[in-house]
Protein backbone atom coordinates (compact mmCIF):
# COMPACT_ATOMS: atom_id res chain seq x y z
CA UNK A 1 0.00 0.00 0.00
CA UNK A 2 1.36 3.71 -0.98
CA UNK A 3 1.53 5.96 1.89
CA UNK A 4 0.18 9.21 2.09
CA UNK A 5 3.59 11.41 0.42
CA UNK A 6 2.98 9.04 -2.18
CA UNK A 7 -0.58 9.55 -2.87
CA UNK A 8 0.37 13.14 -3.33
CA UNK A 9 -0.29 14.28 -6.93
CA UNK A 10 1.90 17.19 -8.58
CA UNK A 11 -1.21 17.55 -11.11
CA UNK A 12 -3.73 18.16 -8.88
CA UNK A 13 -2.25 20.58 -6.45
CA UNK A 14 -1.11 22.71 -9.76
CA UNK A 15 -4.24 22.79 -11.34
CA UNK A 16 -6.10 23.62 -7.84
CA UNK A 17 -3.46 26.36 -7.69
CA UNK A 18 -3.97 27.72 -10.90
CA UNK A 19 -8.15 27.70 -10.09
CA UNK A 20 -7.22 29.46 -6.89
CA UNK A 21 -5.14 31.99 -8.78
CA UNK A 22 -7.74 33.23 -11.56
CA UNK A 23 -9.78 34.37 -8.03
CA UNK A 24 -8.43 38.04 -8.42
CA UNK A 25 -5.63 37.55 -11.32
CA UNK A 26 -4.23 41.09 -12.04
CA UNK A 27 -1.96 41.27 -15.23
CA UNK A 28 1.82 39.69 -15.47
CA UNK A 29 0.18 36.71 -13.73
CA UNK A 30 -0.61 38.17 -10.44
CA UNK A 31 -3.59 38.12 -7.95
CA UNK A 32 -5.17 40.35 -5.84
CA UNK A 33 -7.45 39.17 -3.39
CA UNK A 34 -8.22 40.81 -0.22
CA UNK A 35 -9.18 39.26 2.89
CA UNK A 36 -12.88 39.07 3.95
CA UNK A 37 -13.78 40.73 -0.14
CA UNK A 38 -16.46 38.76 -2.26
CA UNK A 39 -13.15 37.56 -3.98
CA UNK A 40 -12.01 35.93 -0.97
CA UNK A 41 -15.25 34.40 0.03
CA UNK A 42 -15.21 33.07 -3.91
CA UNK A 43 -12.24 31.00 -3.06
CA UNK A 44 -12.78 29.80 0.44
CA UNK A 45 -15.99 28.87 -1.07
CA UNK A 46 -13.48 26.26 -3.72
CA UNK A 47 -11.56 25.10 -1.06
CA UNK A 48 -14.60 23.69 1.30
CA UNK A 49 -15.66 22.15 -2.21
CA UNK A 50 -12.36 20.53 -2.18
CA UNK A 51 -12.32 19.52 1.26
CA UNK A 52 -15.70 17.94 1.64
CA UNK A 53 -15.64 15.97 -1.59
CA UNK A 54 -12.86 14.31 1.17
CA UNK A 55 -15.41 14.22 3.81
CA UNK A 56 -13.06 16.99 5.83
CA UNK A 57 -15.51 18.56 8.66
CA UNK A 58 -15.65 22.58 7.69
CA UNK A 59 -16.27 25.32 10.01
CA UNK A 60 -15.37 29.18 10.50
CA UNK A 61 -14.12 30.75 13.98
CA UNK A 62 -15.26 34.57 15.42
CA UNK A 63 -12.16 35.95 13.74
CA UNK A 64 -13.35 34.27 10.07
CA UNK A 65 -10.36 31.41 10.41
CA UNK A 66 -11.60 28.65 8.68
CA UNK A 67 -11.12 24.69 9.89
CA UNK A 68 -11.00 21.68 7.63
CA UNK A 69 -10.83 18.34 9.91
CA UNK A 70 -10.08 14.90 9.21
CA UNK A 71 -10.79 12.70 11.93
CA UNK A 72 -8.05 10.66 13.54
CA UNK A 73 -9.03 7.21 15.25
CA UNK A 74 -8.65 9.05 18.60
CA UNK A 75 -11.38 11.73 18.28
CA UNK A 76 -10.35 13.60 21.75
CA UNK A 77 -6.73 13.50 20.71
CA UNK A 78 -5.02 16.91 20.37
CA UNK A 79 -4.96 17.68 16.62
CA UNK A 80 -2.07 18.08 14.18
CA UNK A 81 -2.52 21.20 12.84
CA UNK A 82 -1.24 22.66 9.22
CA UNK A 83 -2.36 25.95 6.85
CA UNK A 84 -1.24 29.38 5.71
CA UNK A 85 -3.59 32.30 4.44
CA UNK A 86 -5.59 33.30 1.33
CA UNK A 87 -5.21 36.72 1.05
CA UNK A 88 -2.52 38.36 -1.00
CA UNK A 89 -0.78 41.41 -1.45
CA UNK A 90 -2.50 43.74 -3.57
CA UNK A 91 0.01 43.44 -6.48
CA UNK A 92 0.75 39.71 -5.07
CA UNK A 93 1.56 36.57 -6.39
CA UNK A 94 -0.13 32.86 -6.89
CA UNK A 95 1.67 31.07 -4.22
CA UNK A 96 2.63 33.25 -1.22
CA UNK A 97 -0.16 31.76 1.47
CA UNK A 98 -2.56 29.74 -0.87
CA UNK A 99 0.10 27.37 -1.48
CA UNK A 100 0.04 26.36 2.51
CA UNK A 101 -3.34 25.87 2.37
CA UNK A 102 -3.75 24.14 -0.57
CA UNK A 103 -0.52 21.58 0.25
CA UNK A 104 -2.60 21.29 3.57
CA UNK A 105 -5.35 20.41 1.81
CA UNK A 106 -3.56 17.73 -0.66
CA UNK A 107 -1.95 16.21 2.18
CA UNK A 108 -5.54 15.41 3.77
CA UNK A 109 -6.77 13.76 0.11
CA UNK A 110 -3.62 11.91 0.15
CA UNK A 111 -4.17 10.69 3.52
CA UNK A 112 -7.48 9.91 2.25
CA UNK A 113 -6.57 8.31 -1.48
CA UNK A 114 -3.98 6.40 0.39
CA UNK A 115 -6.52 4.79 3.23
CA UNK A 116 -3.95 5.86 5.77
CA UNK A 117 -5.57 6.14 9.38
CA UNK A 118 -3.90 8.59 11.83
CA UNK A 119 -4.34 8.83 15.88
CA UNK A 120 -4.94 12.11 15.85
CA UNK A 121 -6.79 14.24 13.73
CA UNK A 122 -5.42 16.38 11.30
CA UNK A 123 -6.97 20.33 10.66
CA UNK A 124 -6.11 22.55 8.03
CA UNK A 125 -6.71 25.76 8.65
CA UNK A 126 -6.85 29.38 6.41
CA UNK A 127 -5.82 32.15 8.63
CA UNK A 128 -7.62 35.39 8.35
CA UNK A 129 -5.66 38.68 7.39
CA UNK A 130 -2.19 37.23 7.18
CA UNK A 131 -1.10 40.01 4.72
CA UNK A 132 -2.45 43.09 6.70
CA UNK A 133 -2.26 44.84 2.90
CA UNK A 134 -6.62 45.40 3.45
CA UNK A 135 -6.44 46.09 7.32
CA UNK A 136 -3.19 46.83 9.20
CA UNK A 137 -1.46 44.83 10.55
CA UNK A 138 -1.58 41.55 9.39
CA UNK A 139 -1.63 37.60 11.20
CA UNK A 140 -5.22 38.99 13.15
CA UNK A 141 -6.61 35.39 12.58
CA UNK A 142 -3.89 33.62 14.28
CA UNK A 143 -3.22 36.67 16.81
CA UNK A 144 -6.92 36.46 17.50
CA UNK A 145 -6.94 32.91 17.83
CA UNK A 146 -3.87 32.64 19.73
CA UNK A 147 -5.13 34.84 22.12
CA UNK A 148 -2.04 37.41 21.61
CA UNK A 149 -4.56 39.93 20.99
CA UNK A 150 -8.35 40.22 21.68
CA UNK A 151 -10.21 40.10 18.30
CA UNK A 152 -11.99 42.95 19.47
CA UNK A 153 -8.88 45.00 19.77
CA UNK A 154 -8.96 44.89 15.36
CA UNK A 155 -12.23 46.21 15.63
CA UNK A 156 -12.21 50.03 14.77
CA UNK A 157 -8.82 49.22 12.04
CA UNK A 158 -10.15 50.74 8.82
CA UNK A 159 -8.83 49.68 5.46
CA UNK A 160 -8.36 52.57 2.68
CA UNK A 161 -11.75 52.93 1.77
CA UNK A 162 -12.95 53.62 5.47
CA UNK A 163 -14.44 50.11 5.81
CA UNK A 164 -14.08 48.93 9.56
CA UNK A 165 -12.83 46.02 10.23
CA UNK A 166 -15.76 44.85 13.00
CA UNK A 167 -17.98 45.33 9.74
CA UNK A 168 -16.01 43.91 7.39
CA UNK A 169 -15.77 40.54 9.75
CA UNK A 170 -19.57 40.72 10.65
CA UNK A 171 -20.32 41.23 6.90
CA UNK A 172 -18.28 37.82 6.23
CA UNK A 173 -19.36 36.08 8.76
CA UNK A 174 -22.71 36.52 7.49
CA UNK A 175 -22.24 35.24 4.37
CA UNK A 176 -20.73 32.20 5.61
CA UNK A 177 -23.90 31.60 8.47
CA UNK A 178 -24.15 28.04 6.72
CA UNK A 179 -20.53 26.86 8.13
CA UNK A 180 -20.49 25.92 11.58
CA UNK A 181 -19.05 27.25 13.94
CA UNK A 182 -16.53 26.77 16.52
CA UNK A 183 -14.79 28.77 18.99
CA UNK A 184 -11.43 31.04 19.35
CA UNK A 185 -8.76 28.71 20.32
CA UNK A 186 -7.86 25.16 21.17
CA UNK A 187 -4.33 23.38 21.86
CA UNK A 188 -3.01 21.36 18.53
CA UNK A 189 -0.57 18.71 19.22
CA UNK A 190 1.87 20.50 16.70
CA UNK A 191 1.66 23.09 14.02
CA UNK A 192 3.60 23.00 10.94
CA UNK A 193 3.30 25.39 8.07
CA UNK A 194 4.27 25.30 4.60
CA UNK A 195 5.20 28.16 2.31
CA UNK A 196 7.17 29.32 -0.32
CA UNK A 197 10.69 30.52 0.80
CA UNK A 198 9.90 34.33 -0.73
CA UNK A 199 14.14 34.45 -0.37
CA UNK A 200 16.73 33.28 -2.54
CA UNK A 201 18.73 30.98 -0.43
CA UNK A 202 17.20 27.37 -1.35
CA UNK A 203 17.06 27.99 -5.04
CA UNK A 204 21.11 29.51 -4.64
CA UNK A 205 22.34 26.43 -2.60
CA UNK A 206 20.68 23.91 -4.77
CA UNK A 207 18.40 22.83 -2.05
CA UNK A 208 14.99 21.00 -2.40
CA UNK A 209 13.66 22.09 1.23
CA UNK A 210 14.05 24.63 3.94
CA UNK A 211 13.44 22.93 7.34
CA UNK A 212 12.71 26.43 9.39
CA UNK A 213 14.67 27.29 11.94
CA UNK A 214 12.45 30.91 13.40
CA UNK A 215 10.94 33.59 12.33
CA UNK A 216 13.15 37.02 13.31
CA UNK A 217 10.86 39.72 14.63
CA UNK A 218 9.00 42.60 13.28
CA UNK A 219 7.46 45.76 14.29
CA UNK A 220 5.00 47.97 12.44
CA UNK A 221 4.59 52.16 12.65
CA UNK A 222 2.43 54.80 11.28
CA UNK A 223 3.85 58.06 11.29
CA UNK A 224 1.51 61.32 11.03
CA UNK A 225 2.76 64.20 9.98
CA UNK A 226 0.44 67.18 10.39
CA UNK A 227 0.93 70.75 8.82
CA UNK A 228 -0.71 73.12 7.17
CA UNK A 229 -2.15 73.13 3.24
CA UNK A 230 -1.34 76.52 1.29
CA UNK A 231 -1.37 77.52 -2.23
CA UNK A 232 1.68 76.39 -4.45
CA UNK A 233 2.09 79.23 -6.11
CA UNK A 234 1.93 81.98 -4.07
CA UNK A 235 3.32 80.66 -0.16
CA UNK A 236 6.73 81.38 1.02
CA UNK A 237 8.77 78.65 1.53
CA UNK A 238 9.51 79.99 4.81
CA UNK A 239 5.86 80.51 5.37
CA UNK A 240 4.82 76.96 4.75
CA UNK A 241 4.46 74.07 6.90
CA UNK A 242 4.36 71.17 4.58
CA UNK A 243 4.27 67.72 5.73
CA UNK A 244 5.89 66.21 2.65
CA UNK A 245 9.23 68.20 2.62
CA UNK A 246 8.95 67.16 6.75
CA UNK A 247 8.19 63.40 5.29
CA UNK A 248 12.06 63.50 3.18
CA UNK A 249 13.60 65.35 6.33
CA UNK A 250 12.11 62.25 8.81
CA UNK A 251 12.58 59.47 6.14
CA UNK A 252 16.48 60.64 5.80
CA UNK A 253 16.53 60.47 9.54
CA UNK A 254 15.22 57.60 10.02
CA UNK A 255 17.59 55.86 7.04
CA UNK A 256 20.47 57.19 9.11
CA UNK A 257 19.16 55.22 12.45
CA UNK A 258 18.37 52.08 10.43
CA UNK A 259 22.04 51.77 9.22
CA UNK A 260 23.41 48.18 9.81
CA UNK A 261 26.67 47.57 8.05
CA UNK A 262 25.87 43.44 8.52
CA UNK A 263 22.58 44.36 6.18
CA UNK A 264 20.55 42.19 8.68
CA UNK A 265 18.34 44.94 9.76
CA UNK A 266 15.20 45.60 7.16
CA UNK A 267 13.43 48.73 7.32
CA UNK A 268 10.81 49.28 5.01
CA UNK A 269 8.29 52.74 4.12
CA UNK A 270 5.88 51.39 1.71
CA UNK A 271 2.91 52.81 2.34
CA UNK A 272 2.96 56.89 2.22
CA UNK A 273 -0.72 58.87 1.83
CA UNK A 274 -0.52 62.50 1.11
CA UNK A 275 -3.47 64.94 2.07
CA UNK A 276 -4.72 66.77 0.07
CA UNK A 277 -2.20 64.92 -3.05
CA UNK A 278 -2.82 67.74 -5.52
CA UNK A 279 0.12 69.11 -7.27
CA UNK A 280 -0.94 72.82 -6.50
CA UNK A 281 -1.61 72.23 -2.76
CA UNK A 282 1.10 72.03 0.00
CA UNK A 283 0.34 68.88 1.84
CA UNK A 284 -1.02 69.36 5.36
CA UNK A 285 -0.98 65.60 6.23
CA UNK A 286 0.99 62.48 5.51
CA UNK A 287 1.14 59.32 6.71
CA UNK A 288 3.43 57.26 6.42
CA UNK A 289 4.42 53.35 7.42
CA UNK A 290 7.63 51.89 8.64
CA UNK A 291 8.10 47.77 8.40
CA UNK A 292 11.35 47.21 10.77
CA UNK A 293 12.57 43.70 10.99
CA UNK A 294 15.36 41.99 12.77
CA UNK A 295 16.54 38.83 14.63
CA UNK A 296 17.56 40.08 17.60
CA UNK A 297 15.03 41.12 20.03
CA UNK A 298 17.10 43.96 22.24
CA UNK A 299 18.05 45.31 18.30
CA UNK A 300 14.17 45.74 17.21
CA UNK A 301 13.05 46.99 20.67
CA UNK A 302 16.22 49.98 20.71
CA UNK A 303 15.93 50.74 17.00
CA UNK A 304 11.41 51.05 16.86
CA UNK A 305 11.44 52.95 20.90
CA UNK A 306 14.49 55.66 18.65
CA UNK A 307 11.58 55.81 15.81
CA UNK A 308 9.33 58.76 17.50
CA UNK A 309 12.11 61.07 18.69
CA UNK A 310 14.36 60.62 15.53
CA UNK A 311 11.00 61.79 13.68
CA UNK A 312 10.67 64.32 15.97
CA UNK A 313 13.86 65.77 15.77
CA UNK A 314 14.58 65.38 11.91
CA UNK A 315 10.83 67.93 11.35
CA UNK A 316 10.88 71.28 11.18
CA UNK A 317 7.32 72.62 11.61
CA UNK A 318 5.02 69.70 11.25
CA UNK A 319 2.86 67.77 14.49
CA UNK A 320 4.42 64.51 15.03
CA UNK A 321 2.24 61.47 15.68
CA UNK A 322 4.09 57.60 16.05
CA UNK A 323 1.41 54.58 16.02
CA UNK A 324 2.46 51.39 16.63
CA UNK A 325 0.03 48.92 15.34
CA UNK A 326 2.09 45.57 14.87
CA UNK A 327 5.05 43.79 17.58
CA UNK A 328 6.04 40.35 16.17
CA UNK A 329 8.95 39.02 18.52
CA UNK A 330 11.27 36.82 17.38
CA UNK A 331 10.55 33.00 17.59
CA UNK A 332 12.85 29.63 17.51
CA UNK A 333 10.65 26.99 16.53
CA UNK A 334 10.38 23.64 18.56
CA UNK A 335 12.82 20.61 18.00
CA UNK A 336 9.75 18.71 17.73
CA UNK A 337 9.09 19.75 14.56
CA UNK A 338 11.82 21.03 13.10
CA UNK A 339 13.29 16.99 13.55
CA UNK A 340 9.70 16.17 12.02
CA UNK A 341 10.27 17.88 8.98
CA UNK A 342 14.02 17.31 8.50
CA UNK A 343 13.42 13.49 9.09
CA UNK A 344 10.40 13.84 6.48
CA UNK A 345 12.51 15.63 3.83
CA UNK A 346 15.03 12.80 4.26
CA UNK A 347 12.22 9.78 3.96
CA UNK A 348 11.32 11.79 0.63
CA UNK A 349 15.06 11.61 -0.34
CA UNK A 350 15.17 14.97 -0.91
CA UNK A 351 17.86 17.81 0.12
CA UNK A 352 17.24 20.20 2.71
CA UNK A 353 18.94 23.17 4.39
CA UNK A 354 17.84 24.43 7.96
CA UNK A 355 17.14 28.15 7.24
CA UNK A 356 15.58 31.30 9.46
CA UNK A 357 12.28 33.35 7.84
CA UNK A 358 12.90 36.69 7.43
CA UNK A 359 9.25 37.02 6.43
CA UNK A 360 6.81 36.79 8.81
CA UNK A 361 3.83 34.23 9.05
CA UNK A 362 0.96 33.37 11.40
CA UNK A 363 3.36 30.31 12.58
CA UNK A 364 4.88 32.82 14.72
CA UNK A 365 1.65 33.41 16.38
CA UNK A 366 1.13 29.21 16.80
CA UNK A 367 4.65 29.56 18.80
CA UNK A 368 3.45 30.05 22.49
CA UNK A 369 0.56 27.54 21.93
CA UNK A 370 1.97 24.52 20.35
CA UNK A 371 5.08 23.18 19.26
CA UNK A 372 5.35 24.52 15.35
CA UNK A 373 7.39 24.71 12.87
CA UNK A 374 7.27 25.56 8.51
CA UNK A 375 8.07 24.38 5.31
CA UNK A 376 10.03 26.25 2.87
CA UNK A 377 10.04 25.66 -1.04
CA UNK A 378 11.87 27.20 -3.65
CA UNK A 379 10.77 29.89 -5.72
CA UNK A 380 12.50 31.36 -8.77
CA UNK A 381 15.11 34.17 -8.03
CA UNK A 382 13.25 34.94 -4.35
CA UNK A 383 11.12 36.74 -5.94
CA UNK A 384 7.72 37.28 -3.79
CA UNK A 385 5.10 40.00 -3.20
CA UNK A 386 5.40 40.69 -6.63
CA UNK A 387 3.16 39.41 -9.80
CA UNK A 388 6.31 37.30 -10.87
CA UNK A 389 6.16 35.13 -7.77
CA UNK A 390 6.88 31.21 -8.99
CA UNK A 391 7.72 27.98 -8.04
CA UNK A 392 7.65 25.09 -10.03
CA UNK A 393 5.18 22.36 -10.03
CA UNK A 394 7.36 20.06 -9.12
CA UNK A 395 9.01 22.03 -5.71
CA UNK A 396 5.52 22.46 -4.63
CA UNK A 397 4.72 18.64 -5.04
CA UNK A 398 8.09 17.72 -2.79
CA UNK A 399 7.38 20.22 -0.37
CA UNK A 400 3.61 18.87 -0.07
CA UNK A 401 5.20 15.27 0.22
CA UNK A 402 7.17 16.42 3.15
CA UNK A 403 4.06 18.44 4.69
CA UNK A 404 2.56 14.98 4.18
CA UNK A 405 4.98 12.65 5.76
CA UNK A 406 5.77 15.76 8.62
CA UNK A 407 1.72 15.49 8.99
CA UNK A 408 1.54 11.83 8.97
CA UNK A 409 4.74 11.49 11.35
CA UNK A 410 3.30 14.03 14.24
CA UNK A 411 -0.01 12.36 14.16
CA UNK A 412 0.88 8.56 14.15
C1 LIG B 1 4.40 38.66 5.24
O1 LIG B 1 3.66 38.87 4.30
C2 LIG B 1 5.48 39.54 5.55
O2 LIG B 1 5.37 40.74 5.24
O3 LIG B 1 6.51 39.08 6.07
MN1 LIG C 1 2.52 34.46 3.34
MN1 LIG D 1 2.98 37.79 2.14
Amino acid sequence: MTGPAEAVSEARLWARLMDMARIGAIPGEGVNRACLTPLDRQARRLLIGWAESIGAAVSVDPAANLWLRRAGSEAEAAPVLTGSHMDTQPNGGRFDGIYGVLAGLEALTALHESGTVTRRPIEVVAWTNEEGGRFAPGCMGSMAWSGCKPLDAFAEVRDPDGVRFADALAEHLAEEADLPRRPLGNKPHAYVEAHIEQGPRLERDGRDIGVVTGIQGSRWFTVTLTGETAHAGTTPLALRRDAVQDMVRAVAALNALMQDPADVLRFTVGRIVVHPNTSNSVADRVAFTIDLRHPDAAVLRDRGDAIAATVAAAVRNTGVAVEENFHALPVAFDPLVIDAVEHAAAAQHVSSLRLPSGAFHDAQFVVPICPTGMIFVPCRNGISHNPAEFSSPAQLASGTRVLADALARLAA
